[in-house]
């Protein structure tokens, strides 16, 4: 019970790396607020686990950050873990890029990543072993073809959480991010059920498979765990071994 008595807050719970964390947070005794969409299915992804608490929420949403802290501090009266997983891709080449396109990647990656972290900073200095938690991708220090608004925002999310790290440490708040590498979620789950993509996949990583969303929920949660306290500003790679070759 490595999280007993800690109150949390997941962001994209009702699908992959969410949901797992989500899952296993609960199971190591923490309350969670899980936030996702309406229409994701999220009170049924955590169906019969009294301590997951749905909560539906974009968090590209001006008032969202608020909203979802004010809900964590009415339900369990105080915030220890902040975990920011929602995010979203994008896949077109720079040239062509839409600025829209740009923009709803950004308000979700970054924009609304920022404003939760904001909101919740006065309730993890009320808990005095505050934690965040945010999910980047292998790509905030790679690339590929069609990924520069991906790419970019998650090489925002490295840069947000050191600044975090850095401010908040006086207030016994560490701030880390995490780097997965080809997980097998929602959002990949098109690609990766083509078993030629995924076979290619597969063939990069030295231990020879994709990783899922507990792989990742792991890693969350030892830096969201005593385990983790001497941990701050650092960028957690979970990749299988993927990006070892150049
Ligand atoms: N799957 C991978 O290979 C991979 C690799 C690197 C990084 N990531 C990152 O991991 C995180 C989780 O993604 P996943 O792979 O589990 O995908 P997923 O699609 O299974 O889960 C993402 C969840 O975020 C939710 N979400 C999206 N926009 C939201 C918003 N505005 N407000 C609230 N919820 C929102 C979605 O509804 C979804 O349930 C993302 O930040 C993603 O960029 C994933």
């Amino acid at each position: 019970m490595r999280l007993e008595g800690m109150r949390a807050i997941v962001t994209g719970a009702a699908s992959g790396i969410g949901a797992a964390t989500a899952g296993l947070f609960a199971s190591e005794g923490a309350q969670v607020l899980a936030i996702d969409l309406p229409g994701t299915g999220l009170a049924g992804a955590h169906a019969g686990q009294p301590n997951i608490v749905p909560f539906q929420a974009n968090i590209a949403g001006e008032t969202a950050g608020k909203e979802i802290v004010a809900a964590a501090l009415e339900r369990f009266g105080g915030l220890d873990i902040l975990v920011n997983n929602a995010g979203t891709g994008s896949n077109a080449l720079a040239e062509v890029l839409p600025i829209e396109e740009w923009d709803r990647v950004f308000a979700v990656n970054i924009r609304g990543m920022f404003l939760l972290c904001q909101a919740a900073i006065p309730a993890l200095r009320e808990s005095r072993r505050g934690r965040i938690v945010n999910v980047a991708s292998v790509m905030a220090e790679r690339t590929d073809y069609g990924l520069a608004a991906y790419a970019a925002s998650k090489a925002g999310v490295a840069g947000l959480t050191r600044t975090l790290a850095l401010e908040l440490g006086k207030f016994g708040i560490t701030a880390n991010y995490i780097l997965p590498g080809a997980i097998y979620t929602g959002m990949t789950r098109q690609n990766f059920d083509q078993d030629h993509i995924r076979q290619v996949w597969e063939r990069k990583s030295p231990l020879k498979r994709l990783g899922q969303g507990i792989d990742i929920a792991r890693g969350i949660l030892f830096l969201a765990s005593e385990d983790g306290s001497f941990v701050t500003g650092h960028g957690l790679v979970i990749d299988g071994g993927l990006t070892l070759r150049t």
